[in-house]
């Protein structure tokens, strides 16, 4: 299973890196105006930090300026991925960027359909939401889960990439599944690496220790 960090945080990027959880990264507009830089400068600084793929989404809404945004934007690093938001213009772009060998990540994917489609199309990803479904009352990881299993029945090569991801059960349910990729926060990256037995068995291991060496 492959990790991506989903951040616009370059400091984040590079402690994630650090610890060997990077496969990729995905930004989002709201993540890059939190990151109060410019677009341009901020992906490129992401793409020079990892070689995995770095998805940056498109402003755009009509299928011809996408195209020529996405285009634009694969021209910052080789490992540019254009993030397109689901819609038919969005199809329409995903089709002629594949064609020009420019790889794509649908986002805002909410039903098995809408990934069908989006394969259906090229995409060389498809990002369920998992965690803005599950908020209007909804099981998103149900919907990663017929997403899966429907690839599979058709051997589509889109690569799953899980999406909104809010906390360390929802990584462990993408991994059963066998979604190719999860996309997580960093602060959830955090959460994930810690138990209280772990800590404190390493606190006993310490003081253990401390006593047989009469400290
Ligand atoms: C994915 O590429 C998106 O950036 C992200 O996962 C959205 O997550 P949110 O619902 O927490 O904003």
């Amino acid at each position: 299973m492959k990790f991506f960090i989903d951040s616009a945080d370059v400091n984040e990027i590079r402690a994630a890196n650090e610890r060997g959880w990077v496969d990729g990264v995905t930004t989002n507009p709201t993540l890059v105006a939190k990151s109060g830089r410019s677009f341009e400068d901020v992906i490129k600084e992401i793409c020079t930090i990892t070689t995995g793929p770095v998805s940056a989404e498109v402003i755009s809404l009509k299928a011809d300026e996408m195209v020529k945004e996405g285009v634009a934007l694969a021209k910052w690093a080789d490992n540019v991925v254009v993030k397109i938001p689901m819609c038919e213009d969005g199809m329409i772009a995903v089709k002629k960027l594949t064609a020009e060998g420019i790889k794509t990540n649908v986002t805002l994917v909410f039903t098995p359909m809408q990934a069908i489609l989006a394969a259906k199309a090229g995409a060389t990803m498809v990002s369920p939401f998992v965690g803005r479904l599950d908020d209007i009352g909804n099981d998103g990881m149900a919907m990663v889960n017929d997403v899966v299993q429907i690839y599979r029945n058709y051997d589509f090569a889109t690569e799953v990439l899980v999406a909104s991801v809010r906390g360390p059960l929802h990584l462990q349910q993408a991994a059963l599944i066998g979604a190719d990729i999860a996309t997580i926060p960093y602060k959830v990256m955090q959460q994930m690496t810690g138990h209280p037995l772990t800590t404190k068995g390493i606190d006993m291991f310490l003081a253990d220790w401390n006593k047989a060496k009469g400290q």
